[in-house]
């Protein structure tokens, strides 16, 4: 909370005041208290050992995981990205919302076409209206992999957390590890038409733990003091796995997720989807000793998966390294029921410092199936390749920046014709599908008026298979109203939503055979990417894109491209 020491220190720019006292000290703090935080990012390859084997990979700055971005909320950021690495390659500030500033959002063709080798480019961007955790990553082919960090936005100064203050902090980030060079992998699983090879190992913090060969360096290990508060900021960075996380000997208080306050709440163990984030509270009140952190998928159907577990430890001071850890126990991989109800737990903050705007109204319904399918590939192992639609729909990237094209009015990038619903109803989750649903390729795009408020629900099916689906929508948090199983019912399900503290997010796992309702007001003018974040969805096609019309005043336009936007 703001105190006096931000009130007495700083004036007020624009010259009037609020007339709520309260916005008045938060804002002036706001502004006594902003800063730009600069960084220089230079993109270069590494060798870098892990399981026994070293390989060359994309780094920043030669460190692996990538350097951690600290910010405090409404402070501007300034990153200068060098590119030394043989691919042209784009960096999203994954969660930031770049209010008309989708410049420095990064998405290689939707936000700007990718950084040529041996040039540059300059994400400029203000921190605004959010604290927490949020992550950044490579975003053109599989290059995240490697290529990833967490972003931490620490309240403006003097102001609280609105729970107990943590002793320390710590990051934790978890991703995949291939033995082999991810892009070949992933070149070879295209060529056959087939999901490329798994991971080898799941990490922690780049390390994969000593449940993994060759891994007494690679074990990431935290020093607690007993009776101390802990606050770990969780991301999960993976490709392609959604995971389960706990901690041996102690619960976890969930206070933050996708870098919005939340009820708090305790539990044994988390969920976290690719492109989420969650901040936890871990009290080291266990008999010292050294304790096992673990991640381990979570898969509800039959569809292979790295299943290993990558560990690391929580060591309490003065506790030898001999000691062996206990680990914890983690759900089991298919718990559907652990995931639905821990993602019901999941609640806005919602107190009147951190208010959840959820609109009850609704200006445009959006409908979207998922599908998973096979086109035709002669050469292909089995004469087809797998593929992923929305709306029947397999979206095609262009070669244009998308936002470019909108802002210059180019024609022939995209259209702007994507379907409200799916072109023809059927029963979405009943016995696995397989038939020709005239699925079509295309660049097509929803247009979305300024300022209306937007319902849109995600649909799983059984084409192919069912399976859950981490959504990510750029440049906005949405409301995750309503969720459920089986096919949505537009006469029934809305009046179980939850309007009143629903979680605020920028990534909703959408359970497996189920829908989930979301909602945000189009008040951010851009083209935004709406994905799976599941990479190899990403890749076959399970992505579209909101060019949000710009408002009628002239900070709700889409701003001018900063001069060094890389060519295409
Ligand atoms: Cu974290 Cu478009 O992604």
């Amino acid at each position: 909370m703001a105190s006096r020491g931000g009130f007495g220190s700083s004036t007020s720019r624009n010259g009037h005041l609020p007339l709520f006292v309260f916005g008045f000290v938060l804002l002036v703090c706001y502004q006594a208290e902003a800063a730009t935080k600069k960084y220089q990012f230079d993109v270069q390859v590494n060798n870098v050992s892990r399981l026994c084997h070293a390989k060359p990979i994309v780094t920043i700055n030669g460190r692996f995981p990538g350097p951690t971005i600290y910010a405090r909320e409404g402070d501007r950021v300034i990153i200068n990205v060098s590119n030394h690495a043989q691919y042209n390659m784009s960096i999203h500030w994954h969660g930031l919302k770049q209010y008309a500033n989708g410049w420095a959002d990064g998405p290689a063709y939707i936000t700007q076409c990718p950084i040529q080798t041996g040039s540059s480019y300059v994400y400029d961007f203000n921190v605004t209206g959010q604290r927490g955790t949020l992550w950044w990553h490579a975003h053109i082919l599989w290059l995240r992999a490697t290529v990833y960090g967490a972003i931490v936005i620490l309240p403006p100064q003097q102001t609280a957390y609105p729970f107990p203050k943590p002793d320390n902090e710590q990051v934790l980030v978890f991703g995949e590890w291939w033995h082999g060079d991810v892009e070949e992998i992933v070149k070879q699983g295209n060529a056959m038409g087939l999901p490329p090879n798994m991971s080898d190992a799941h990490t922690i913090n780049g390390k994969p733990g000593p449940l993994f060969p060759c891994s007494e360096k690679h074990t990431f290990a935290m020093e607690v003091e007993a009776g101390k508060r802990y606050l770990l900021r969780i991301a999960n960075e993976a490709l392609n796995d959604e995971l389960f996380f706990a901690i041996a000997g102690h619960n976890m208080t969930v206070v933050e997720i996708d870098a919005v306050y939340t009820k708090p709440f305790t539990t044994s163990a988390i969920l976290i989807a690719p492109g989420q984030t969650t901040n936890v509270l871990v009290h080291a009140n266990s008999a010292p000793g050294r304790y096992f952190m673990a991640v381990r998928p979570f898969q509800d159907v039959p569809i292979p998966v790295d299943n290993k577990t990558a560990t690391a430890i929580l060591q309490y001071k003065g506790v030898p390294d001999t000691v062996l850890p206990s680990l914890p126990q983690l759900p089991s991989p298919n718990d559907t029921a652990f995931a639905l109800s821990y993602n019901n737990k999941l609640r806005s903050l919602n107190s009147r410092n951190f208010p959840a705007n959820v609109p009850l109204k609704v200006d445009r319904n959006l409908f979207l199936t998922v599908g998973l399918g096979k086109s035709e590939c002669p050469s292909c192992i089995n004469g087809t390749r797998l593929s992923a639609s929305l709306n029947n729909i397999t979206f095609v990237m262009p070669q244009t920046g998308l936002l470019q094209a909108h802002y210059s009015n180019m024609k022939d990038v995209f259209t702007l014709d994507f379907p409200d619903k799916p072109p023809r109803p059927f029963n979405y989750t009943g016995a696995p599908f397989t038939a020709n649903l005239f699925t079509s390729h295309g660049t097509r795009l929803s247009k979305i008026a300024f300022n209306s408020t937007v319902e849109l629900v995600i649909q799983d099916t059984n084409l192919l298979s069912v399976e859950s689906h981490p959504f990510h929508l750029h440049g906005y948090n949405f409301f995750v109203v309503g969720t459920g199983i089986g096919n949505f019912d537009p006469a029934k399900d809305p009046s179980k939503y939850n309007l009143v503290d629903p979680p605020e997010r920028n990534t909703v796992g959408v359970p497996t055979g189920g829908w989930s309702a979301i909602r945000f007001r189009a008040d951010n003018p851009g083209v935004w990417f709406f994905h799976c974040h599941l990479e190899l969805h990403t890749g076959w096609g399970l992505k579209t894109a909101f060019v949000v019309e710009d408002g009628p005043e002239k900070n709700q336009a889409v701003r001018p491209p900063p001069k060094d936007l890389p060519p295409c």
